[in-house]
């Protein structure tokens, strides 16, 4: 089951192309206060961009990207101390992030306490991903939304990341609002992310090289790839990071009825039989709407795991839209530990 869902889209207009500038500058700050989908030039590629508070603006970016899995995004701010709101920064990140911001370096480190970003930009860790760009046009653009901005580079999954306006234009055109031309991009690969969570970690080699990098800390960066971590320790890449989030409560998926003592993560306008006996029931989307089911997935599983149920039952979610992601989700969180 693979139909065209037509809200995975947020407008049915063709894509339109601006100028950088004021005026364009403007629009796409207007658009994504409103919760559309806006690309635009950063130093390294372009990045799709959508509000970072936003979750159902996520839900859509991931949909636009057409992203079978809800990996983790980059939370792009203009600067330190918008960095600060929203992540807990070490020594070792301070240092890093005074050397090289604005720059092709993004940090992961663990997520302060308040942060706004959607649960879903971050796939429901503990932990989050922010980068300040070296790019005029986008920091105009954030520092007319005010707020961060969740931008993966605006290709479609499995798609080489671009590097002009133009090739966005080839991947996502009317899947997306605005695509803001600032010409082609000067790195022209994604940055380089470091973990800064215990010993500094080279999670994906990119734009700023790993030698500038253990300059400025003075030491050698554990290797995410070839080892480094500690014994017993999982690797830290990417991918296994943001298979990470669990509920501690068991999971129980396909969810017909509900049994005494569970909770249910329901969908759709029609309950699991015996719902009553739910100690706690919350909707992903009581309209059965998909975009909106994902932004709710890892705000609800968390809700669901603090009641204190046996388990959670979980009714079953089509595989259509954002679907095919939140079973993917779904699955991996219900996979013995
Ligand atoms: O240069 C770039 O970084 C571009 C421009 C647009 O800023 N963005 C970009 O985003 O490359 P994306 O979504 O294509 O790649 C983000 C990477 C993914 O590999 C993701 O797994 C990782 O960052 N990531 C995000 N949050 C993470 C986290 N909390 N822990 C570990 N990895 C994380
Ligand atoms: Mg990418």
């Amino acid at each position: 089951m693979t139909g065209a869902v037509p809200t995975a889209f947020s407008t049915d207009l063709p894509t339109r192309i601006v100028a950088a500038g004021d005026t364009a500058i403007a629009e796409a700050a207007r658009l994504l206060a409103a919760g559309l989908l806006v690309a635009f030039p950063t130093e390294t590629v372009y990045g799709l961009g959508a509000d970072a508070t936003n979750g159902e603006a996520v839900a859509r970016l991931y949909a636009a990207k057409g992203r079978p899995r809800f990996n983790p995004l980059i939370a792009h701010v203009v600067g330190l101390e918008a960095a600060r709101q929203l992540a807990k920064f070490g020594p070792d990140a301070l240092r890093l992030a005074q050397t090289f911001w604005p720059g092709p370096l993004t940090l992961v480190m663990p997520k302060a306490p308040g942060c706004r970003v959607a649960e879903l930009a971050t796939a429901g860790l503990d932990s989050i991903a922010v980068r300040v760009p070296d790019h005029p046009v986008a920091q105009k653009i954030l520092a007319a939304l005010g707020r961060p901005v969740v931008a993966p580079s605006a290709n479609r999954s499995g798609h080489v990341s671009p590097t002009t306006a133009a090739h966005v234009l080839a991947d996502l055109t009317g899947r997306i609002d605005l695509i803001v031309d600032g010409g082609a991009t000067a790195v022209g690969v994604e940055s380089t992310i470091v973990a800064c969570l215990r010993e500094p970690t080279l999670l994906r080699p990119g734009g700023l090289p790993r030698q500038a990098i253990e300059q400025a800390l003075g030491r050698p960066l554990a290797d995410a790839i070839a080892g480094g971590t500690e014994a017993g320790e999982a690797p830290l890449a990417p991918g296994m990071l943001a298979s990470h989030y669990a509920p501690h409560t068991r999971l129980r998926l396909g969810a017909a009825r509900v049994d005494a003592g569970e909770a249910l993560l329901a969908f759709g306008p029609k309950l699991a039989d015996d719902a009553a006996k739910a100690v706690l029931i919350l909707n992903l989307s009581a309209r059965g709407d998909t975009i909106e089911a994902a932004a709710n997935l890892f705000s609800h599983l968390r809700a669901l795991d603090a009641a204190g149920a046996t388990a959670i039952a979980v009714m079953p979610v089509p595989h259509d839209g954002l679907g095919e992601a939140i079973n993917d989700r779904l699955n991996r969180a219900a996979a013995p530990r």
